[in-house]
């Protein structure tokens, strides 16, 4: 019995210990950094591709994704959590559109950054903002994710329409007053979004963790990717934004995230409970 009650928290720490090595190895082999990643939620997706592939152990899964791209690719994907919607959190995209597009409409160029943007409805949400307000013409988003299968998705810039009927709701819930169907056309059960949003959009793969800054932006969005890292990991990413936003750049997190210390220092709340902030002179 007592042989027993000691087993479990045993082999739970083993598991512990297999991941962290896991994790180390992917990193230094690989390059992909998920050593600050908060613990739960990512042993939990770790467990989850061990027992989708029935590796015995999470020692084996390692050897086989060092060696298999394709394993790689789906552990990646199995790693990040991509859920998103067009214009998620209305109220975010109200405020944008009636608080932050008049000061980038005094640019002569206007660079926004959707950073982990997933399969890229966010991207579209932002360029239909502009589309709007008549600045789409001297836009640029780029939009980055770290993994390889939603932004094909994003790429496509095509959608089931059934996410349409809410996509529709969240843009009129936001203020959006234009028929929403004047930036797709319906295909059977696709849409295809307007190729005006599409070119003014480059998607491209970007790893926060351990990519650096690839340009001056007026505007990023990074929403609910903060959730998945650890301080650490966040303060680097917010020290990243802080250097790459231009004077008086606005930075958009999530509204269930929180800045850290450092970056409270670095950003001033607009509207915390958007999420919403503002990078001061420096
Ligand atoms: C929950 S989605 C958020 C999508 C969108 N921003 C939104 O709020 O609807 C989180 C995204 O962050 C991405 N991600 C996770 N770690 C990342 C990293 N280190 N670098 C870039 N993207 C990352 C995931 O691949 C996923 O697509």
């Amino acid at each position: 019995m007592v042989a027993e009650q000691s087993e479990a928290p045993r082999s739970r720490e083993l598991t512990l210990i297999e991941a962290d090595a896991f994790f180390y190895t992917v990193f230094e082999h690989l390059g992909y950094d998920f050593r600050h990643y908060t613990d739960a939620s990512r042993n939990r997706r770790l467990m989850a591709f061990v027992n989708k592939h029935r590796f015995a152990s999470i020692s084996e899964a390692q050897g086989h994704v060092l060696r298999d791209p394709n394993l790689l690719a789906d552990f990646l994907s199995t790693m990040t959590v991509n859920v998103t919607e067009m214009f998620r959190d209305p109220m975010v995209f109200s405020k944008i559109r009636s608080e932050l597009l008049p000061r980038l409409a005094t640019y002569p160029r206007i660079r926004i950054w959707v950073a982990g943007c997933a399969t890229g409805e966010e991207a579209y949400s932002i360029a239909i903002l502009l589309d709007e307000a008549g600045l789409l013409n001297r836009a640029t988003i780029f939009a980055t994710d770290i993994d390889n299968d939603s932004l094909r998705t994003a790429t496509s810039a095509i959608y089931p329409a059934d996410g349409m009927i809410q996509a529709t709701r969240n843009y009129q819930a936001s203020g959006g007053e234009r028929p929403f169907s004047d930036w797709y056309i319906a295909r059977y059960d696709r849409c295809i979004l307007s190729p005006e949003l599409r070119s003014r959009i480059e998607f491209f793969s970007h790893n926060l963790a351990t990519d650096s800054t690839f340009g001056e932006f007026n505007l990023i969005l990074c929403r609910n990717v903060f959730i998945y890292f650890e301080e650490t990991l966040q303060r680097r990413v917010e020290l990243m934004f802080r250097e790459s936003l231009a004077p008086f750049g606005n930075l958009v997190i999530g509204p269930r995230e929180r800045l850290t210390t450092d970056g409270r220092s670095w950003f001033t709340a607009v509207d915390r409970r958007l999420g919403i902030h503002v990078k001061g002179r420096s």
